[in-house]
Formats: structure tokens, sequence, C-alpha cells
């Protein structure tokens, strides 16, 4: 006799929900980092989630985002109503700044990472959160990483930026290659990672400016950028510490990712930042770098391996 069942509840079919998405699950399965965006498989409510958060966005970004960002909001023609196809993005960052946005199923190791950048290439989560939660972000998505960062991928001076921390990467990744001892090239690794996220967090993730156009700070990191509270938190709660963008600080300060910032750096323009990325390069070839206060961020084994096994004559 047939016997018949309840199918157990479980993700919809063509969901693109952050964590619960059948055609990321299968990529990771088959071990594929860079995919395509199976643009058909959006959901009304994924949709629907990017309306809502575009709209809660955009007057806080008209208030509180770097003039460079706006600019990039309108050059990239991102359509508040539907979620972008990178293909069309890429379209318009191509001769603004050679940047592409890459698809990717999930966490890139951070050499694989920072080389991306380096090659002008920025891996984008194709996922979007669940609606259910708006302001709650297991791990990246589509909002963050492509209304984001993405418009700042725009300004070719930022974008310059992104491709040095590339370059400092591999110069770090070269330096400790050529290290003999197994476990100092260990020690010495996680030290410099853990440096290079510290300083990508301060400032690409979370940083602050001076206002290029009038007194007071402005938001440039995509983490206060996709974020609609805290963007407006970043620069008026009387909670948040705003300081002056210190290296020797910024490399040694651990962060956590699961609350509002209460620590958060400014430079002056992005020549300033631009300057500070050589620093960091400088202080990696000099060794400043190697031994830096332990704490957040954690580096596992992926990225420890992608920095010690990466070729290094590309
Ligand atoms: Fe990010």
């Amino acid at each position: 006799m047939l016997q018949t069942s309840t199918p157990a509840p479980g993700p919809i079919q063509g969901d693109l929900t952050t964590t619960k998405a059948p055609f990321i699950e299968q990529s990771l399965e088959r071990g594929e980092l860079f995919i395509h965006q199976p643009y058909e498989q959006y959901s009304d409510s994924n949709q629907e989630t990017w309306r809502r958060l575009y709209a809660a966005l955009e007057p806080k970004w008209r208030r509180f985002a770097h003039p460079r960002f706006l600019d990039g909001l309108d050059r990239l023609a991102l359509n508040p109503e539907r979620i972008p196809r990178l293909e069309e993005i890429n379209q318009f960052l191509e001769p603004l700044s050679a940047f592409q946005s890459k698809p990717v199923s999930g966490y890139v190791p951070s050499y694989l990472f920072f080389d991306c950048l380096r090659r002008r290439e920025f891996p984008t989560t194709i996922t979007i959160r669940d609606g259910e939660a708006l302001d709650y972000l297991p791990e990246p998505d589509i909002f963050h990483d492509l209304a984001g960062h993405v418009p700042m991928h725009t300004d070719r001076r930022f974008s310059d930026i992104l491709v040095r921390f590339g370059e400092v990467a591999r110069s770090a990744s070269r330096k400790v290659q050529a290290v003999d001892d197994h476990s100092v090239q260990l020690r010495t690794m996680e030290s410099i990672i853990k440096a290079m996220a510290r300083f990508f967090w301060y400032t690409v993730e979370f940083g602050l400016m001076k206002h290029p156009e009038k007194d007071g700070l402005c938001v440039y990191g995509s983490g206060l950028l996709s974020s609609s509270d805290e963007i407006q938190h970043s620069l008026q709660s009387d909670q948040v510490q705003r300081y002056p963008f210190q290296l020797e600080w910024v490399v040694n300060q651990y962060f956590e990712i699961d609350h509002f910032q209460a620590l958060l750096f400014y430079v002056d323009s992005f020549d300033h930042l631009f300057e500070q990325v050589d620093r960091l390069e400088r202080w990696v070839l000099e060794g400043k770098l190697d031994n830096v206060n332990p704490g957040e961020p954690l580096v596992n084994q992926a990225d420890l391996d992608s920095f010690l096994q990466a070729p290094i004559d590309s």
C-alpha cells in the first residue's frame, strides 16, 4: 500500500534568502565559490525586502553619506524597486573604475578576498536577508554588498584604495612565505591578517570621514551605509567615540560584529586613507605587524592557508 506523508516544511523553491537558499547550498556542496546570479530565483518576498531596505535607507543616505557615495547611487542607476542585476551594475562600473562585482556563494578566505580587490573584482553576495528581521545580518547580503559597498566603487580614487589593499596582502604573503620556521610563519601570518582585517573594518566597513563640503563628519563605511539604525547612530549618538584615524591604534584594536560600534575612526579624505594603506604596507614589511594585540577577529585555517599557499609570482 502506498504511504503518503506531508512534505517537511523547507525553503520555498527559488528563494534567495540568506542562509535559506537552496541554490547557495547546492553551490557550496559542489565546492563552487564563484557562481552566477540566478536572477529568476529571487522571490517576491526577496524583492520586497530590497524595496523596504532601500526606502528606509535612502533618506538617511541623503543626510549622512559621503557625497561620493550619493554620486555613486546616481551613476549606478540603482533601482529602489528591485534587486539589481550584477551584469547591469558592471556595465555602469566599467568606464568609471573598471571594478566588477563578482558573485560568490559565501565566505571568501581572506587572501582570496584581498586578491580579488587587487584585480578590481569585488566578491558580492547574491542572497538577501530575511524580511522578517531587516536589521539582523547574520552574514553579508546583497543589500550590504551592492547598496553599501558598490556605490563607492564608482569613485576612481576609492577603488584605487581597494586595489592597494590587495597589494598589501600580496606583500604580506610574500614576506611570510619566505620565513623558514613554520611556527613563526603561522604566528606572524595570523598577526598580519588580524591587523589587515581590523584596518579594513575601521575604514571600508565602518569608516567615517571629514565632510568634504561642510563642518562635521560623514559616512563612507558600508557596514554603516547598509544599516538604517546604525548610520545615524554612528554620527549622532553620544554613545559613540569618534577619533582621528591612528594606525597604531587601529591595528591593535579588536572589534565585535554583533552590536553597534562604540568606537569609530575618521580620516581626513580619500588621499589620507590611501596614505594610511601605504603605511600599512610599510609596517607589514618592517615587521611592525608581526605581534599585534590578540583578540577579535579570529583568523581561521582557511584564512591562514589562503595567504601561505598563495601563488606569489602573479
Ligand atoms: Fe562589507
